[in-house]
């Protein structure tokens, strides 16, 4: 029989403990797929004694995962430990350096170290492979580099956290606010006990930025990514958006243009009719552009045991084929170190909701903020009258830049009766 692929687990967590047992009870299929069996030979965690929910007493049990990936009896290394630095990028290094594949979920770390690790794979001629890092279960990055190869990519825009996503749907369903749909999530497990990461955007972040590496071969560039949360987000501004024919989503934007790359995570409203409005709750959605093929969907689950699983088996089934593709899609010295453009050069239209004190003339200070500011507005929409009441004032506008944006929100903010600072939400048109 052709010999095993064999392999170590540094991580046995939700993700690693998951492809154990895909492996595990899929052990036939893939031995079919890639034409000799998967063999899991040694493991490694912190604690010993944790039930993992599978039987790991058939595996060496390394204390050290460092060591483990140098001196293990394997040709790949799973890195599911999580954590941009410390054990997991040691645990990656060192098993390049002796020459073992990489398999690693972990977009934390390479969208910080990406491009430098992408190097060392190369001199060490290993393949360093991430499907599960960036959409779960979604084979993007697979898509992407092979399927789309034929294509300059010109744009990626996705929902690529399930937690917003959940929080935004869960939202508009039932009328809440964030932070009661937000404990909910955190109940159910669809969010962290620390959220953070995934409402302020910096999940999305991270995998855009590896997105955009490998749509543009480009060098990976978090720092550049404009990225901001969905804390903000009032249950208010989703009817809002609803009543003018959007729903609100968390996206991550990457677009190529001649003098640089856009990246950007923020809540966009998004045509209720777009195919990436129509994925709601924990799913994650993305949509490509290319020259030839025009625009491509793809949806599914962006995180869990099981969808991440299949995502990192995927590439354990390449690399036992002996299916090599460069980390981002080209050599990595092939790579190009393309300028993140600045959030400043954004130009596109605008919903604005201002609490406004209902009075006569306050309309008229507020169009002539926006003259000055040489901003159009597309419709304007006051629900209600309360003669002396706060009362929300709803505007689009036509394109206008985002410097001029927020020139003139931070003047509205000043008119004596703007009562609350404006809330804005970029529109895209899908
Ligand atoms: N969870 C998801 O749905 C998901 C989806 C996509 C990508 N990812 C990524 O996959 C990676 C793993 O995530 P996870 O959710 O599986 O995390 P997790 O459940 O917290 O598991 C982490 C595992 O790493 C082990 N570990 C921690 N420090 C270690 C060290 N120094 N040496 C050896 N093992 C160590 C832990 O050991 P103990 O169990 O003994 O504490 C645990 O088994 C992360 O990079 C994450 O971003 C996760």
């Amino acid at each position: 029989m052709t010999e095993p692929l064999r392999i170590a687990i540094a991580g046995l967590g939700t993700v690693g403990s998951g492809t154990l047992r895909l492996l595990a009870e899929q052990a036939e299929l893939l031995s079919l797929r890639a034409g000799r069996p998967l063999r899991v030979t040694a493991v490694s965690a912190r604690s010993r004694g944790a039930d993992r929910g599978v039987d790991i007493s058939g595996f060496a049990w390394h204390d050290d995962a460092v060591e483990m990936a140098r001196s293990a009896d394997c040709h790949a290394v799973l890195e599911l430990i999580g954590g941009s630095d410390g054990a997991a990028k040691a645990v990656c290094e060192a098993a390049m350096e002796a020459g073992r594949h990489v398999v690693t979920a972990n977009k934390a770390m390479l969208a910080i170290h990406g491009t430098v690790l992408a190097r060392k794979a190369e001199e060490c001629g290993v393949t360093l492979a991430y499907e599960g890092a960036v959409a779960g279960g979604i084979p993007v990055i697979r898509a992407l580099r092979e399927g789309l190869a034929g294509n300059r990519l010109s744009r990626v825009q996705g929902i690529l956290n399930g937690t917003c996503n959940y929080i935004l749907t869960s939202m508009r369903e039932t009328g809440r606010d964030f932070a009661d749909v937000l404990a909910e999530a955190q109940s159910l497990g669809y969010a962290e006990a620390d959220p953070t990461f995934d409402i302020d955007g910096v999940d999305a972040a991270h995998k855009l930025a590896l997105l955009s590496a490998v749509a543009f071969g480009a060098e990976v560039d978090f720092a550049g990514v404009y990225t901001e949360g969905i804390r903000n987000i009032t249950s208010m501004d989703i009817q809002y958006a609803e009543e003018l024919g959007y729903r609100i989503k968390l996206l991550g934007i990457a677009e190529m243009n001649h003098d640089g790359i856009h990246q950007r995570v923020h809540p966009a409203m998004v045509p209720s009719d777009a195919p990436i409005a129509a994925v709601e709750g924990v799913f994650n959605g993305i949509v490509t552009e290319g020259d030839f093929v025009g625009t491509t969907v793809l949806e599914g689950r962006g995180a869990g045991a099981g969808p991440t699983a299949s995502a990192v088996v995927g590439d354990l089934v390449d690399i036992a084929c002996g299916r090599h593709a460069p980390t981002f899609g080209v050599p990595a010295s092939a790579l190009r170190a393309i300028p993140s453009l600045p959030m400043d050069r954004h130009v596109g239209p605008y919903y604005v909701r201002l609490m406004v004190i209902d009075r006569p003339g306050v309309f008229a200070d507020i169009a002539a903020t926006l003259r000055d500011a040489e901003i159009s507005f597309e419709s304007v929409l006051q629900r209600s009258r309360a003669p002396g009441d706060v009362v929300p004032v709803v505007l689009t506008t036509h394109e206008t830049s985002e410097v001029a944006m927020q020139r003139a929100l931070a003047d509205i903010e000043n008119i004596q009766a703007v009562r609350e600072a404006p809330h804005m939400i970029r529109i895209e048109r899908g």
